[in-house]
């Protein structure tokens, strides 16, 4: 494979709150994808850090009666110790108030000005402090409301003199840029909002501000600030060696290969990001990947609703690799999802207990049983299981580099699991072991499983280091059997190796009621209705206004998997202008693979809910003949794109 270094960032956060799972979320995502290249021997730089400046910061920190960097060392102090609880493996925690920043900021504020993109006016619109964004007048939601719809918070009026950058002219470029690079914004889906959003036609950007201080002043005019966010994204150069003499280290990792931030500020990556950057001449990143929103337990988390989600309780009650793991697996970067106890529970007892857990547990004890506790010699891995090892290995490759997607990855490493697991049951080795003339193919079968779970651990390593390390351990290897290399080729396990059994790596957790958010009442009239539509005899009319009343769409089928421990379920995230979380049963008639890219009809406004603990935020239409086929309604011909309005 190819070796090319690799930069991912996170974004930087604000100090005025403290690490929750959203913030978790990202933060492992690029811890997740910063190991997986490590592992394969890629050269790699992984940079989060935290955005100090700006009247937000300023405001909480007078709250506290603190100084703005006083107040911010406290919290830098608290999302240290996290990241660390959650074994982030980031190469440098950046802050904007680092003595190197600065002059990285005002050398491309120079840059900007030298091409003639920066001019004094004055600025007069609204301002919300808590997205520290500007908005005009038109776009503001009634009652003069931040339009952004994860704040929705009262915006300020200004009028103050300003610096500001020619964004304006950059919206042919960008538009441009997008054409010629449309992996630059990922998922796809969400290049089309950045597209639309621009070929409306920019405004110039004000970039600077007199009313507060806490910032960094302008090069030549001490008495304007520089907006937060040009100070904020100018850290993913600053974290890159730009101007601080490293300069090899900026040659080997600049322009980053991946900012990976959530949707809330796709608009400042994709837009303003790289505009700052052709204006300075410097090459823009190669991806901005933004990923989905957690609702906790369906709702918005917030502290005020008593639903905020501490990282630090959660790896407490949990387990800090089975959270990484459900993180990484319930969505893939890109649409919103839902964390629920019910969920993260569900995704325990079956992947990580069943799954895995019986496999190691069984494939150790007939070790233990049938071959003395000593790897048996090398198979040639041409078994169905070796072919689907090297089978699923490449897409698992592919996953992490060229979709940046954990969530596929970790699919491809069950396609191993799973296959071992029936493995074992078809091969029965406790069968073979009562048949001496069978004495070899048993300790084949034992070495296939054993060599299939070591390639598994390596596989799982970047997304569970520490739990894996464990599983190693017991198979009698160390952690110097984690590379990428070690996935070359089959039967690098060595013959005469001594596993170690130890105590089970993923027990089960007891059950969280999945449907407790359903009240007793409820669920009683949900379950009457059925049989009072029956009692209706003949035809039943519907008036057009009934009809109105459902908005379908075409919805594009992006990923399909089973919900874990049912049969009937599966859970689709589905493109409808907008990637929807949808569960549907019909697993007894697709295989999830062979709906992945169908084209179908989706009842996009039934009323969200959840089904055994997985968001369900629509229905898919499917016909059912008299014998039990089912079928889901297609859309004819390729040209009517996701989203299209079905009437
Ligand atoms: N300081 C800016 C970013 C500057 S980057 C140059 C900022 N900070 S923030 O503290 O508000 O963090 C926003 C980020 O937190 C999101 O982009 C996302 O990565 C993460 N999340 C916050 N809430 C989240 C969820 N509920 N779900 C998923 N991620 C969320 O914006």
């Amino acid at each position: 494979m190819e070796k090319r270094p690799f930069y991912v960032t996170t974004p930087i956060y604000y100090v005025n709150g403290l690490p929750h799972i959203g913030t978790a979320y990202t933060t492992i995502a690029a811890d997740v994808l910063a190991r997986y290249h490590r592992m394969m021997g890629h050269e790699t730089l992984f940079l989060t850090g935290t955005d100090e400046h700006g009247q937000k910061v300023e405001e909480a920190a007078e709250k506290k009666g603190l100084k703005p960097k006083a107040f911010a060392d406290e919290v830098v102090a608290e999302f240290k110790k996290v990241w660390s609880a959650l074994n982030i493996s980031n190469d440098r925690f950046i802050r904007t108030t680092d003595a190197d920043h600065k002059a990285v900021v005002h050398d491309l504020w120079k840059k900007m000005e030298a091409n003639g993109d920066i001019y004094l006016g004055e600025y007069e619109d609204w301002y919300c402090v808590h997205d520290e964004t500007f908005w005009t007048q038109g776009q503001l939601l009634e009652g003069k409301l931040c339009p952004n719809e994860w704040c929705k918070r009262p915006v300020e009026k200004h009028k103050e003199k300003s610096y500001f950058f020619k964004l304006s002219k950059y919206t042919e470029p960008l538009l441009k840029y997008y054409e010629e690079h449309p992996d630059f914004v990922l998922p796809d889906y969400r290049l089309n909002e950045v597209k639309s959003f621009v070929s409306q036609g920019l405004n110039d950007l004000s970039i600077s501000r007199t009313t507060f201080d806490w910032g960094l002043p302008t090069p030549d005019d001490p008495a304007h600030v520089i907006y937060v966010w040009v100070d904020a994204l100018t850290n993913y150069l600053t974290g890159s060696g730009y101007l601080v003499g490293d300069s090899e280290k900026y040659e080997t990792f600049w322009p980053a290969t991946v900012h990976l931030i959530g949707k809330d500020i796709l608009r400042f990556h994709a837009i303003y990001w790289p505009a700052f950057l052709m204006s300075a001449g410097l090459p823009l990143p190669k991806h901005v990947m933004a990923h989905g929103f957690w609702t906790i337990e369906g709702g918005k988390m917030s502290k005020s609703l008593g639903n905020w989600i501490d990282p630090m309780e959660t790896i407490e009650d949990y387990g800090l690799d089975a959270l990484r793991y459900f993180l990484m697996r319930e969505i893939p970067l890109g649409p919103d999802g839902d964390f629920s106890k019910a969920g993260l529970v569900g995704r325990i007892n079956s992947d990580l207990a069943n799954d895995l857990g019986n496999l190691l547990s069984r494939s150790l004890a007939m070790t233990k049983k049938y071959a003395a506790s000593l790897v048996p010699k090398p198979t040639d891995g041409n078994s169905p299981l070796g072919r689907v090892c090297k089978r699923a290995e490449e897409k698992y490759n592919e996953a992490f580099s060229k979709k940046y997607s954990p969530h596929h990855a970790l699919l491809s490493v069950w396609e191993i699991i799973k296959k071992a697991n029936q493995y074992i049951d078809e091969k029965a080795p406790w069968v073979l072991a009562k048949d001496e003339s069978k004495a070899e193919e048993l300790q084949g079968v034992l070495y296939d499983l054993l060599e299939s779970i070591r390639r598994v651990g390596v596989m799982l390593w970047p997304v569970m280091p520490d739990a894996i390390e464990k599983l190693m351990a017991q198979m009698g290897l160390d952690e110097t059997a984690i590379t990428g290399e070690s996935l070359e080729g089959w039967g690098r396990l060595k013959e005469g190796l001594e596993i170690q059994r130890g105590k089970s790596l993923f027990p089960r957790v007891d059950k969280v009621e999945a449907n407790k958010e359903q009240k007793p009442k409820e669920r009683k009239k949900a379950e009457q209705k059925p049989k009072e539509e029956k009692a209706v005899e003949g035809v039943r009319f519907a008036e057009f206004s009934d009809f109105q009343k459902l908005q379908m769409k075409v919805g594009v089928i992006k990923s399909a998997e089973p919900v874990p421990e049912t049969d009937k379920l599966l859970h689709l995230f589905v493109d409808t202008g907008e990637v929807r979380s949808i569960v549907a049963g019909i697993a007894e008639h697709y295989k999830p693979e062979d709906l992945v890219g169908k084209k179908v009809v989706i009842l996009v406004n039934l009323k969200p809910r959840k089904l055994r603990g997985v968001l369900s935020e629509g229905m898919m239409l499917a016909a059912k003949s008299k014998q039990g086929t089912l079928r889901v309604l297609t859309i004819d011909g390729g040209d009517l794109p996701a989203g299209a309005k079905i009437s």
